[in-house]
């Protein structure tokens, strides 16, 4: 090459007609190749920016995907071949000189065109899939964040702490992965759930104030908002109370999304985890939209229709649900029992409030009008019912919210929500043991201590905890706690979740221990950012915004892990394989 310019002295995206007349250099991959007439082709190079077209000599070998620099000079596109989708779309280069910096076989799939493409395809070949615009924009987005929680985090003085990956357990709620030890043959190392007792012991240590973006690991079954390694924004507080937590979090947050999308995230609203279930049947609300669950009890109280002689009952109205089909209503039948229901009414309302149902002619006149009213139904609309224990009634009717209302991740704005006071523990255990519905280290609120010595253990469901989530369109973004602090309540806790003595001085021996060397009142939060991210992005699935992300069976189609090991490296471990368990 005969120029003067740098390697690169623009980017591909960045051409505008303002740039006419300049003599530039652009490095990238060719993402299409057009002949035009016999002499020239049109390529469109292709950067982490976006594309241009470039004129250049058909005799030029270049081909799709092939790495090239182009110097050539930004010229108008000729009238009438302007392309309004194309940023660029004004300017084309001419008068190129092309050198191929590297040649590449065809790609596996079209970059432009992923629609239909296997996403095992896209993930055997990530470094492909990671060209494309959404990849690198949704890479850049997460960065973004990555970045405003960083300084957030700074501005308020918290210090960035790294805690070990090799560790012994962290009880989460999930499986631990674990690493065998070489040099002690028969022990493991659990890679961290979170940093949880890491933290908790920084308090103890006088960091103040802890954060760290924390790689968590967790050995559970995947889903769209689950993989096994993901990352949070995690964080402790010493002498803080929740309100502290709230709002340091809310801070970050905020700076988070304002750096994506530019907008200030005005106060969050708070609700309590009871008020959630009653009116979403949700402890993660999707708040977008209304079809709120409607309290039915009192009204059916004398009922004679057996099916809603139930401790309670309660309906959703789904505005404009009325011309659902019969098949489709007992789709919705069907999915609500499996949901653990006994049954779903369903009511079609009329002009004038007149209901039509199966089960309308068991219903009196006065409790036909009170759902009417209660419902605030209108001609057209659809009623379902569910008569149940009342945590069965939100479950189902919560779910059934979902599956009728709920919009697509990317409509409908960013709607965040405060969930405070959870209970301490969620249900009790086949054994009758309590099971946390946070982690065990979540302070029980201060009103409900004397609960834990109830003698009934169904008082301890009544138990509220200084616990608190934060929700983003019906996804749970992140939860956290006041901590206990003491290690009398700690034993405690164990003793009632049924962890011995002898357990938990095993486990958490040493945690126990730094609680009596001086632990200061602590509390802290954790939210995902790869959940975060994906909101922000706009994807319905975390995958989209990792960039080396597990399939839903937990491989990595790339890397082919997880992969067998050889047997010397077995045996320096003090393994043995068993025979592969036969599938059931
Ligand atoms: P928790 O277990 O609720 O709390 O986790 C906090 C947040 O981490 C994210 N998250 C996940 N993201 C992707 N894939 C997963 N498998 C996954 N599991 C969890 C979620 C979740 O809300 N130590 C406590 C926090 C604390 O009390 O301070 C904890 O880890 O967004
Ligand atoms: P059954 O009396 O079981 O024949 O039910 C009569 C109707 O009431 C059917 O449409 C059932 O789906 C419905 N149903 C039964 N049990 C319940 C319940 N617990 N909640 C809501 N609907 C119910």
């Amino acid at each position: 090459m005969t120029d003067t310019l740098p390697m690169r002295s623009d980017h591909c995206g960045t051409l505008r007609a303002d740039d006419i007349g300049r003599r530039v250099a652009l490095c990238g991959w060719v993402a299409r190749r057009r002949e035009h007439g016999e002499h020239l082709a049109f390529v469109d190079l292709r950067d982490h920016t976006g594309i241009v077209q470039c004129v250049v000599d058909g005799s030029a070998d270049v081909r799709s995907e092939y790495v090239v620099r182009i110097v050539g000079t930004v010229r108008a596109r000729l009238e009438g071949t302007e392309n309004a989708n194309l940023a660029t779309g004004q300017v084309e280069l001419g008068e190129c000189e092309v050198e191929i910096l590297n040649v590449a076989e065809p790609p596996p799939f079209q970059l432009d065109d992923r629609v239909g493409v296997d996403e095992m395809v896209r993930l055997a070949h990530r470094y492909i899939d990671l060209r494309t615009e959404r990849m690198q924009r949704n890479l850049r987005l997460r960065a973004k964040v990555n970045g405003a929680l960083r300084r957030a985090m700074d501005d308020q003085g918290f210090v960035e702490v790294e805690t070990p990956m090799l560790i012994a357990s962290t009880p989460e709620g999930a499986r631990d992965f674990v690493v065998p030890s070489r040099l002690s043959p028969g022990q493991f190392y659990a890679l961290p759930q979170s940093p949880q007792l890491f933290k908790q012991l920084c308090m103890v240590g006088g960091v103040d104030r802890y954060y760290q973006i924390a790689r968590c690991l967790r050995d559970e079954d995947l889903r769209a908002d689950r993989q096994f390694e993901f990352m949070q924004l995690d964080a402790e507080a010493s002498f803080a109370s929740q309100e502290e937590v709230l709002a340091f979090i809310t801070v970050a947050i905020s700076a988070a999304v304002e750096a994506v999308t530019g907008e200030h995230v005005a106060d969050v609203p708070r609700i309590t985890w009871l008020e959630a279930q009653e009116r979403f049947g949700s402890d993660k609300p999707d708040t977008r939209f209304g079809m709120e669950l409607v309290e039915l009890t009192e009204l059916f109280a004398d009922t004679g229709f057996n099916a809603f002689k139930a401790a309670c009952v309660k309906a959703i109205r789904v505005p404009g649900g009325g011309d659902a089909t019969r098949s489709r209503l007992d789709d919705l039948t069907d999915k609500a029992k499996r949901w653990g229901a006994k049954g779903l009414v369903w009511m079609r309302v009329k002009e004038g409030g007149e209901l039509d149902s199966p089960v309308a002619k068991f219903l009196s006149e006065d409790e036909l009008a009170g759902l009417v009213s209660a419902t605030d139904a209108e001609a057209g609309d659809l009623l379902l019912i569910v008569a149940d224990e009342r945590p069965k009634v939100w479950h189902v009717l919560g779910l059934l919210r979902l599956e009728l209302g709920r919009p697509p991740v990317s409509e409908g704005g960013l709607e965040f929500l405060w969930v405070v006071d959870f209970p301490l523990f969620e249900a009790l255990g086949d054994d009758g043991r309590p099971i946390p519905a946070h982690h065990p280290f979540t302070m029980p609120h201060a009103d409900d201590v004397h609960l834990l010595d109830a003698d009934d253990p169904a008082e301890l469901l009544n138990v509220r905890s200084q616990s608190y989530d934060l929700v983003l369109n019906g996804w749970e973004l992140g939860s956290g706690s006041v901590r206990i602090h003491r290690s009398d309540i700690q034993s405690r806790m164990f003793g009632l979740l049924g962890i011995s003595e002898e357990e938990a001085q095993a486990k958490f021996g040493f945690l126990l221990d730094a609680f009596r060397f001086g632990a200061p009142p602590h509390a802290g939060f954790a939210f995902g950012i790869d959940r975060l991210v994906a909101l922000l992005a706009g994807e319905e699935n975390i995958r989209e915004v990792i960039a080396f992300p597990k399939t839903q069976s937990g491989s990595d189609p790339l890397t082919h892990a997880p992969t067998p090991i050889d047997a010397r490296h077995l045996d320096e471990l003090g393994l043995r394989l068993l025979p592969p368990k036969k599938a059931d």
